[in-house]
């Protein structure tokens, strides 16, 4: 059942273009959707973990395509910050589950004052049977604790939803036009990423050891990064932060030594100079720059320990729209092959459950 991978959670890996051109497939159930929701004004997404970093780069999108003013809470926290919820609000709920106690609460709660949708990705759970509209994310069933293609799956419901509100809210038929024609080339672009594994698998085997890590993203990239310190922490046990490169000066910078490695995700795009910059911040304390991009010459050997390629396959001006998508591939490959080489089994993690029922 694990098709000749050693575990289900490297077999989910490879699994994510498939799940990808499946879940493009309820593109129009997701546009009727939206031409069912012309009277919002705003959009509140709720999650945790995982599905809560898909909601954060969701927030990105439909702010920026969509202009909704869009926020996003922890499902733990709704119930202390919910009381602006009108009819006029859209609750998105991002759950893989669907199951999740704390996120079923967050939609019982939010029921009564907004409409609601579920973005879920097991047929009949909890959260399809409470929710006003049910998008269906078309991964097939996660084994893995991790969250891997469910992840990916829940970020094309994402950006797809991102492109019709763009249509149908902005009149913007130009971006939602572009979005959905590029978003095709998805599916081959992972496959090419996942050609480089065994680059990754020396990567991981050179960095095993140390005790932190620090994973740096600016805008889109930003919730990537939160998600590839989650998967590192997960299944390595390694203590790993998060952060929005802007940020590492506020503070955390004072953590950084040579003891350090820090990734650091460099899509092509607007954020590309200024997340460049903080490399040199964590250069001057002797951090290992791990780096994620497109421009291998620009990060010359000086500027980075290691850095791996992604492919510019979708041309420089969508690099960064669709980073998300690709930049997560190799952080959960890595997070994986960090686990193999601790001795440790990535399927089951310790103190983890595939589904929370507890709040
Ligand atoms: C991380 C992970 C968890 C879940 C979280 C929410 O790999 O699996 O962080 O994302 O427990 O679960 P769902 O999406 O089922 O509500």
């Amino acid at each position: 059942e694990k098709a000749g991978y050693d575990h289900f959670m490297l077999k989910e890996i490879h699994e994510q273009a498939i799940t990808v051109e499946n879940t493009l497939s309820v593109k129009e159930e997701i546009e009727n959707i939206v031409k069912d929701l012309k009277s919002i004004k705003r959009i509140c997404f709720v999650a945790c973990g995982t599905s809560y970093h898909a909601a954060l780069t969701g927030k990105y999108l439909f702010e920026n395509y969509a202009h909704i003013p869009t926020d996003v809470i922890l499902a733990s926290e709704f119930g202390y910050s919910f009381n602006s919820l009108d009819e006029e609000t859209l609750t998105i709920f991002i759950s893989q589950s669907g199951e999740t106690r704390d996120t079923i609460d967050a939609i019982e709660m939010a029921k009564e004052k907004s409409k609601t949708l579920a973005i879920v990705n097991v047929l009949g759970s909890q959260a399809t049977r409470i929710a006003d509209y049910v998008i269906y994310t078309q991964a097939g069933p996660e084994i893995g604790v991790a969250a891997t293609k469910t992840y990916i799956g829940q970020l094309i419901c994402i950006y797809l939803l991102a492109a019709f509100f763009s249509k149908h809210h902005l009149k913007d038929e130009v971006f939602a036009n572009t979005l959905l024609r590029k978003i095709n080339l998805i599916p081959k672009l992972i496959e090419k990423i996942l050609e480089n594994e065994d680059e990754i698998k020396d990567l991981s085997l050179k960095y095993k050891y140390p005790p932190n890590f620090f994973y740096l993203g600016r805008g889109l990239a930003y919730p990537t990064a939160l998600e590839g310190a989650l998967k590192l922490k997960e299944i390595t046990y390694i203590h790993a932060e998060g952060y929005a490169a802007g940020e590492l000066k506020h503070g955390p910078l004072a953590l950084i030594d040579y003891c350090v490695p820090v990734v650091v995700l460099l899509p092509k795009g607007d954020s590309y100079k200024e997340t460049m910059n903080n490399l040199s911040e964590v250069q001057s304390r002797g951090g290992d720059i791990i780096a994620f991009t497109s421009d291998v010459e620009d990060l010359s050997d000086q500027k980075a320990q290691d850095v791996f390629e992604i492919p510019n396959d979708l041309g420089e001006e969508f690099e960064e729209l669709f980073a998300p998508l690709t930049y997560i591939i190799p952080l959960q490959l890595l997070s994986y092959y960090i686990s193999i080489y601790r001795g440790l089994d990535p399927d089951h993690p310790k103190n983890l459950a595939k589904c929370v029922t507890v709040g």
